[in-house]
């Protein structure tokens, strides 16, 4: 049996976190690297026979990454400039690959210029312009999935057919590079085990194909797609995704695919999300809380915070973040529908999302915004409507001379 790691996950072990919430006397968002250690941990003790790569996307804060590096992560980068910000933490170019399958002659060849030596890819044309800007490297091909079961699918601009990945790895081959695997992507914030079990078994049934035309890879990336586990659907439900399914079908899936290759392979993991959403939280105000009536009549009251898509919870269209008012724990609350600070319609959780809220709340009064550490940084904007990009700070990590936390 294996052991759960039921503990290690999700909603439990915040109290760091909340400490740093509650001394915030400003806006900020907050990353907590030791519990983005903890999670780093419990994901490699889950599969131990696969190496993480984390995507810097979902958190492309200098810290993070530092205290991932040091754990012992490797890196998902998709251009140029995410290489050069991972290759910063000190870790050797070959743990970090380039995994965007989007890129110009320029980027192949200013990543290979830095040694990376790891490529992504889904085209011939692709193939033809590694070859041409980095010779000699190592390719994998990436296979379109359908994204069924995510919040985010990223089934179409990603990832070609099997068929596809034998013309695109034959042509990789014969460029002289080295067709080194086949990778997937389950689709972000995936929630079901099935998504894992169909990609398994498209990459066997490729990999049986592929060896028969004499191509063997030698590794497999099982992408991202690995949930946060205490955000709330758009409506305000909690998503609850079956993660031990999920790492049991991983497992089972690493093995079927040893199997049925003719030579041994390594496994690679891109968490983004996995690792860090649950470990950041934004200490945001409140700007008013208001009520007016509808052209149908009915009234709505609405929560305005300081923050809002374009400064932190970007996917809040999508999903709904715990909300924590500190000040106000108990009295009288409002279902009011959330949303941020700027002119912008889509800066709102969805209209049928309620949130209880208060209805002493005050415009300054502090609210904690829970489980945003991923994806907030990265896509805030440079100043939508004057709203500056929150500063942030990270607790835990090592001690200032270098040693444990
Ligand atoms: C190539 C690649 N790998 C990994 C990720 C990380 O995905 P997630 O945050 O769902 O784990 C992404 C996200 O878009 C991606 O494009």
């Amino acid at each position: 049996m294996h052991a759960s790691t039921a503990p290690l996950f999700g909603w439990h072990d915040h109290s760091a976190l909340r400490d740093a919430l509650a001394a915030a006397a400003e806006d900020a968002i907050i990353y907590d690297l030791d519990g983005i250690g903890r999670q780093y941990a419990a994901l490699c003790a889950e599969l131990p026979g696969a190496a993480i790569r984390f995507a810097m996307k979902a958190c492309p804060v200098d810290e993070v990454l530092d205290h991932l590096a040091r754990l012992g992560s490797g890196f998902d980068a998709a251009s140029p400039q995410e290489i050069v910000q991972a290759l910063r933490t000190g870790v050797a170019p070959e743990l970090i690959h380039y995994g965007n399958t989007v890129k110009s002659d320029r980027n192949i060849a200013e990543a290979y210029r830095l040694g990376v030596r790891d490529f992504a890819t889904d085209s011939r044309e692709d193939v033809a312009a590694i070859a041409e800007h980095a010779p000699g490297s190592r390719v994998f091909c990436r296979i379109a999935t359908t994204g069924d079961g995510a919040l985010w699918g990223l089934s179409h601009k990603f990832g070609c057919s099997p068929e596809d990945a034998l013309r695109v790895l034959g042509s990789a081959r014969a460029a002289g590079l080295v067709p080194s695997g086949l990778s997937v992507h389950v689709g972000s914030q995936q929630m079901t085990a099935e998504a894992w079990g169909e990609a398994i078994e498209t990459l066997a049934a490729l990999l049986e194909t592929l060896n028969w035309h004499g191509i063997v890879p030698d590794r497999i990336n099982l992408g991202g797609g690995l949930p946060a586990l205490s955000v709330l659907d758009r409506r305000g439900r909690p998503l609850e995704p079956p993660l031990d399914k999920m790492l049991t079908v991983i497992r089972e899936g690493v093995e079927r695919l040893r199997a049925v290759n003719a030579a041994p392979l390594d496994f690679l993991l891109e968490p983004g999300r996995h690792l860090v959403a649950d470990h950041g939280a934004i200490r945001a105000h409140v700007a008013r809380l208001t009520s007016r009536h509808r052209l149908d009549g009915i009234r709505e009251d609405w929560l305005y915070l300081s923050c809002g898509k374009f400064n932190g919870l970007y996917e809040m269209d999508q999903l709904q973040y715990r909300l924590e008012f500190p000040t106000r724990p108990g009295g009288q609350f409002v279902n009011a529908v959330v949303a941020g600070p700027t002119c912008d319609s889509d800066d709102a959780y969805a209209q049928d999302g309620m949130v209880r809220v208060p209805c002493t709340i005050a415009s300054g009064d502090p609210v904690w915004v829970h489980s945003c550490g991923a994806y907030a940084a990265a896509y805030t904007t440079q100043g939508f409507n004057g709203f500056a990009p929150l500063p942030y700070t990270c607790i835990g990590g090592p001690a200032p001379d270098g040693g444990g936390a």
